[in-house]
């Protein structure tokens, strides 16, 4: 099973952007994990449309955005067209996620669908075969920086056997205080993409700890 990264910008230097966006271009990683806050779904707030698309201009590898919003269906155009290649939403921030996710890839975008730690994986079962991706937080959604929740690995394992039986390609990324001592259990436990904030930017040597994480 392909090992991926998706370090989460949040974490970088936001008046360095563009060499944080340099660096990860000439890393190992995957993806460009962009965790847009709305103030409303999660006590934070971050950016939105207009950062991606500055972004897009310089990322060469497929931006993973993540909404932690409430009515995201509002902004699906809006991130599609800021350049968007993979677009989450919060199972929780959503009254028809079928309806959503079809939205989404009718937009030309992949779908993800992302679960807080307290929502169980079984009320996935009947979404598994819709959606490309399924986020598991591993922290509750809002900052960077925060300790991985220990019961999110059993989550992930459920999650696993779940796909398994469905015989489908859907991808488990997991997303919050994912670090160099978890990294190799998630892999493990039947995650394909990790992300990764602080772990990546705090460290002296990031590109060396985005390699270090996706060899776990
Ligand atoms: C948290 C965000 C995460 C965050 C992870 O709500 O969704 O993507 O950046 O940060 P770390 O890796 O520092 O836990
Ligand atoms: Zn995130």
């Amino acid at each position: 099973m392909k090992h991926m990264i998706s370090p989460s910008l949040l974490a970088s230097n936001f008046m360095r952007l563009q060499d944080e966006v340099e660096m990860i271009n000439n890393s190992e990683a995957d993806w460009f994990h962009v965790d847009v806050m709305d103030g409303r779904f999660v006590p934070n707030i971050t950016f939105g449309p207009p950062v991606v698309s500055s972004l897009k201009k310089f990322a060469q590898k497929p931006l993973d955005v993540h909404l932690m919003i409430v009515e995201p269906e509002k902004y699906f155009e809006d991130f599609k067209n800021a350049g968007a290649d993979i677009l989450t939403i919060h199972y929780e921030a959503c009254n028809h996620l079928n309806r959503n996710i079809q939205v989404i890839h009718k937009l030309g975008m992949k779908a993800g669908i992302a679960l807080n730690p307290h929502t169980p994986v079984s009320l996935l079962e009947e979404m598994i075969t819709e959606t490309d991706m399924i986020l598991i937080m591993s922290v509750n959604p809002g900052f960077g920086g925060q300790s991985f929740i220990p019961g999110s690995l059993s989550k992930i394992e459920r999650l696993r056997n779940m796909i398994e039986k469905a015989g489908t390609e859907t991808l488990i990324e997991v997303d919050g205080g994912v670090d160099i001592t978890n990294a190799r259990a998630l892999f493990d436990a039947g995650v394909n993409v990790l992300v990764a904030g602080s772990a990546v930017f705090k460290a002296p040597n990031p590109t060396q700890m985005i390699s270090s994480l996706r060899n776990a």
